[in-house]
């Protein structure tokens, strides 16, 4: 095993079922992303992102082909394996953020850490990690708020602060600025770029070209294929 290999996927394949069809959304995928690396997905709408960034991160299954996950082969696990990975190696941020808003800033971080199986972190513990990880996007102040009462990239900074509570190999960020505007999108890259210079390894969808220069490597998708890796 390469130590540095984080993810590597071989000749995988996605298909949805649909009524009366299937659906070929992945076709052959091969890839491999190194620790420390800042890796954009790239395609237009339809080309397979999310369904690619979903099954990477155990959000959905696959059908054929391989998925090593570092240096194991996690392609046939089951549902609490993957949950258990997901929980301990993995963080992630969507377009439209997800958080609860029944629940204060504080309570939205913390989250994936009680969902941990064997978290063992005392009370005072997760209550400094929160505020570790809301001081790291700016927002400690923020903390006994709700969600609704904080601007939307407010709450893409929540969302991220959540994303590394359990600090994990890999963030997964789908379409972090898809509801920001330019300068707000920015504001968040310009985090998700500090947390890489400090060796975290982040994969991130995205159709705006212009985001191109923050990624040490971009995955171009076409129509489920990928068409070209630079
Ligand atoms: N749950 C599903 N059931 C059936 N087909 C699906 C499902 N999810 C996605 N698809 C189809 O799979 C293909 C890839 O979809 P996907 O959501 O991965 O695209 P995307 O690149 O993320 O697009 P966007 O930029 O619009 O988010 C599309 O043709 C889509 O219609
Ligand atoms: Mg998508």
């Amino acid at each position: 095993m390469s130590l540095n290999k984080v993810i590597e996927l071989k000749n995988v394949n996605k298909y949805y079922k649909l009524k009366n069809d299937m659906l070929h959304a992945l076709k052959d995928i091969n890839l491999t992303i190194n620790q420390g690396e800042f890796v954009m997905i790239m395609g237009k709408s339809g080309s397979g992102k999310t369904t690619l960034l979903n099954l990477l991160g155990f959000l959905d299954r696959f059908e054929k082909g391989n998925y090593i996950f570092n240096g194991k082969d996690v392609t046939n696990l089951n549902e609490n394996q993957r949950s258990e990975l997901r929980n301990s190696y993995m963080g992630f941020t969507f377009q439209q953020f997800h958080l609860i808003d029944s629940l204060t800033i504080g309570k939205n971080v913390e989250l994936p850490l009680l969902y941990r199986e064997k978290n063992g972190m005392s009370r005072k513990e997760r209550a400094k990690r929160v505020e570790k990880y809301l001081d790291t996007v700016g927002l400690l102040d923020k903390k006994k708020r709700s969600p609704s009462e904080l601007s939307g990239g407010q709450q893409q900074r929540v969302a991220i602060a959540r994303a590394l509570i359990n600090d994990p190999y890999v963030i997964f960020a789908d379409e972090p600025t898809g509801a920001l505007d330019s300068e707000t999108g920015i504001d968040i890259m310009n985090i998700l770029k500090r947390l890489n210079e400090e060796k975290k390894t982040i994969l991130m969808v995205t159709h705006d070209e212009d985001l191109i220069k923050y990624a040490s490597k971009v995955i171009h998708l076409k129509d489920g294929l990928i068409t070209k890796v630079e």
